[in-house]
């Protein structure tokens, strides 16, 4: 009893977090340079705000609100500081010689100052929070080590992106999101509202999109092409009203909300409101016999299954009309200088069988489908620009010809983007595949993961990749504008699933978007800092997916004789495991020191493990297979 109240009493002690100990005060993304002192700062009910210039008064308030609820008091807020105060200083005097977003800190024994403007002070703001102790004794001071932090983005696009077609996700929610991508500085939300499975925005000009194209009267179970249908119908919609809202919640945090409107594919829900923006107006959806399906099959409908349609939007002048009514609205809504218009995706069939588009390219003096895309790109370009405004699209608008003033989202591994920066257009690399900025992917390989779309990208993967294509020249790589990580909900239904496959691999994205390549550190970020975020993360309701023990591989390792060494990944968290091929349980071994395990010759051994957090959530069970020469399907 008395061995467990000690190692109760040390786990305590333990698990608080003290991000100063930490070479870059436990900062993600790490700052470009953060030089500890000497000394630090006695953050207590004495120390006064002072924030002069009105514009900074909603980060003196955020501030105010983060100490009230970590530590239980405010801060008395003035304009100037008395001589001998104890201050926080929150500036913008001095914040025009930063690099843009660019931020500074300075923490002496006597003041606490940020310098920045606008989002650069916001995202000091966001770095003096992190560096705080949690959690801190109510009524107690808040002790912070002197530093002095520079900091400013590598890159200006720093983006996230969030699929409500498949599924939508509540208001507080998507604010939630925008919440966590501004902690990490993260800069740009792409917010996903048309889908072949549901038109999520309203548009008052034409109602139907909403009333018929929000609403699918089922939708398969399990991966495609699914075990069945749940005949349950799925509808929702963000209203005008909703949409403002949510991107004044955003502007305040400094994130743009890009809205983006799928086409000319992707579009079948738009097409089941409105089935004259189809080449075949007449044709029922192709359902095909893979997937089951709910209600009626006749007519347009709105998509139960995922993949790729051939019913995409005609290019007639009624679909131009149309889609220039619906920007009108969209433009209204969003103030960002991008708006996203998709363009993957959008196979040619239904274009090569009409003898309207056929007609079209030949009038048009086109060679081929190819340019017909083009040209439907280049239409809506020209509305959008002629509004001041300008377009992203998928890097399927490089074939036939880029737009001339438009951004390529490079999804299909990073060529489109070198391509399109060879062609001096500006990109941001969003890449699937091994390179694992779809976070729809799974993070282990596990089996408890979750049905998931397939692929595989954990934190360190996407830690490990720099968006500078090395092949580009200066020049052209000054055309890399950014990053983004797309999530993408044909596997995701609910916010707490979002959660896990976001956390912690969002962390390692504001790295590689925000942080210079040379103060990357996959060890410190990992081992040092990684942990902090995650423990915070363990003391709300958010959900994230919990790391595998540090020094534990998925990988084979073959042998007679292993040490294996682990830590856990969370402070406090604890490490179980098992030898006899059971699934391990907190019943199971608790890890104490490295594991001196022999192998006989000829066999293996699977070293199953499961972490469990000081909030007692626990992890999918890692295997590592040990194996001294025994043949591979003996291995389980
Ligand atoms: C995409 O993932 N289809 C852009």
């Amino acid at each position: 009893m008395r061995r467990l109240l000690l190692f109760t009493f040390i786990t305590l002690i333990s698990i608080n977090v003290f991000a100063q100990t930490d070479s870059n005060m436990g900062i993600i993304p790490v700052p470009v340079s953060v030089v500890k002192k000497q000394g630090s700062f006695s953050l207590d009910k004495t120390v006064v705000l002072v924030s002069a210039d009105a514009a900074n008064s909603q980060v003196a308030d955020l501030l105010n609100a983060y100490i009230v609820s970590k530590a239980g008091f405010a801060l008395r807020a003035e304009k100037t500081i008395m001589p001998g105060s104890k201050a926080i200083l929150l500036t913008s005097i001095g914040a025009d010689k930063l690099p843009a977003e660019g931020y500074k800190i300075i923490i002496t024994n006597k003041q606490f100052t940020i310098v920045g403007k606008g989002a650069g002070l916001f995202y000091g703001l966001q770095s003096a929070m992190q560096m705080m102790p949690d959690p801190v004794k109510k009524g107690s001071s808040v002790v912070i080590n002197a530093v002095e932090i520079n900091d400013y983005p590598r890159f200006k696009y720093r983006g996230l992106h969030l699929d409500v077609g498949r599924h939508m996700f509540p208001v507080a929610f998507v604010k939630k999101y925008i919440d966590l991508m501004s902690q990490y500085k993260l800069n740009n939300f792409h917010w996903h509202l048309t889908e072949d499975q549901g038109w999520r925005i309203e548009i008052k000009k034409y109602p139907k999109l909403t009333s018929v194209g929000s609403i699918r009267k089922g939708t398969i179970i399990g991966n495609y092409p699914g075990t069945g249908n749940d005949n349950i119908v799925y509808k929702g919609f963000y209203t005008q009203d909703e949409v403002k809202d949510i991107v004044a919640y955003a502007s305040q945090r400094f994130v743009n909300v890009i809205p983006e409107i799928e086409l000319p594919g992707h579009s079948s829900a738009a097409i089941a409101a409105y089935p004259e923006l189809s080449c075949f107006p007449e044709r029922d959806t192709f359902i095909g016999d893979r997937t089951t399906w709910a209600g009626s099959r006749m007519g347009k409908q709105v998509q139960q299954t995922w993949g790729i349609y051939q019913d995409v939007f005609v290019p007639s002048e009624n679909t131009f009309n149309f889609l220039e009514g619906v920007l009108d609205e969209v433009l209204a809504l969003f103030p960002s200088k991008y708006i996203h218009i998709g363009g993957d995706e959008s196979p040619k069939e239904f274009w090569k069988e009409s003898k309207f588009c056929q007609d079209l390219i030949k009038t048009l003096g086109l060679k081929d489908e190819h340019e017909l895309q083009s040209y439907f790109i280049q239409r809506i370009e020209k509305y959008i620009n002629s509004k001041g405004r300008s377009i992203i699209g998928w890097d399927e608008i490089l074939e036939g010809g880029l737009a001339p003033n438009a951004t390529v989202m490079s999804w299909r591994g990073i060529d489109g983007g070198i391509a399109a920066a060879k062609q001096n257009h500006d990109v941001i690399m969003s890449p699937s595949g091994p390179i694992g900025l779809y976070l729809d992917s799974k993070q282990s390989n596990s089996k408890d993961e979750p049905t998931n779309i397939g692929g595989f990208s954990t934190y360190s993967i996407i830690y490990g990749y720099d968006p500078i294509p090395k092949e580009l020249t200066p020049e052209q790589q000054s055309h890399i504008i950014g990053v983004q990580g797309n999530v993408w909900t044909e596997y995701i239904r609910t916010p707490e699933k979002i959660e896990y496959m976001l956390l912690p691999r969002m962390f390692a994205l504001s790295e590689i978007a925000w942080s210079p390549v040379a103060r990357k550190d996959l060890k410190n970020f990992a081992e040092e800092r990684l942990p902090l975020h995650l423990l915070k993360l363990d003391r709300t309701t958010t959900n994230y997916w919990i790391p595998t023990p540090i020094g534990q591989s998925e990988k084979v390792m073959t042998g007679e004789n292993f040490s294996i060494a682990l830590k856990e990944p969370i402070p406090g968290s604890r490490i179980y495991y098992t030898l006899d091929l059971s699934r391990p349980s907190i019943n199971a071994t608790f890890y104490t020191t490295p594991l001196k395990i022999t192998i006989p010759t000829g066999q293996k051994r699977v070293l199953k493990t499961i972490v469990v957090t000081p909030g007692n959530r626990t992890s999918v069970v890692t295997e590592t297979i040990l194996n001294n020469g025994a043949p591979d399907e003996k291995t389980k």
